[in-house]
């Protein structure tokens, strides 16, 4: 029996590992707080076109590589990746300008935190 136990012990911690290290990236749809940081720069900005910028990065930035932490980096190093990743992803000027918006106001909400 202990036979059995064993790995499957090991492998339900290596799944628990597994799910906690990979859920450090937070990924919520963005609310009022990411709203207010963005309309500071973008006055046009709205819950929905942050919303579309979540889903480009969640859908477009990770097909090369995982979905990186968005408050590890700061603003202007995100300017930068976002500048050099665009054509990556082939991103268009208005996805690039949505992924910007939704990338820094999330940006300074949870680094603030
Ligand atoms: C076609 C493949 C590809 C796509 C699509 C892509 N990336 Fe990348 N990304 C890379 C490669 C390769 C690197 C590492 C080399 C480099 O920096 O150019 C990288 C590096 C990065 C880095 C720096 C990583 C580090 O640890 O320093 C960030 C941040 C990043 N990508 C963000 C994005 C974002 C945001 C998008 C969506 C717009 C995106 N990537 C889409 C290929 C891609």
């Amino acid at each position: 029996m202990k036979k059995f136990i064993v790995p499957i012990l090991v492998s339900a911690g290596a799944f628990t590992f597994y799910m906690c290290s990979s859920a450090k990236v937070v990924l919520s749809t963005p609310g009022s707080a990411e709203l207010t940081v963005a309309q500071k720069t973008w006055p046009s900005a709205n819950l929905q076109s942050l919303e579309e910028g979540r889903v480009i990065y969640t859908s477009k930035c990770n097909t090369c590589h995982g979905l990186k932490n968005i408050p590890n980096r700061s603003e202007d190093s995100w300017k930068h990746e976002i500048d050099d990743m665009a054509p990556k992803a082939k991103l268009n000027t208005k996805e690039k300008d949505l992924l910007t918006q939704y990338i820094l106001s999330t940006r300074e909400v949870q680094s603030v935190k």
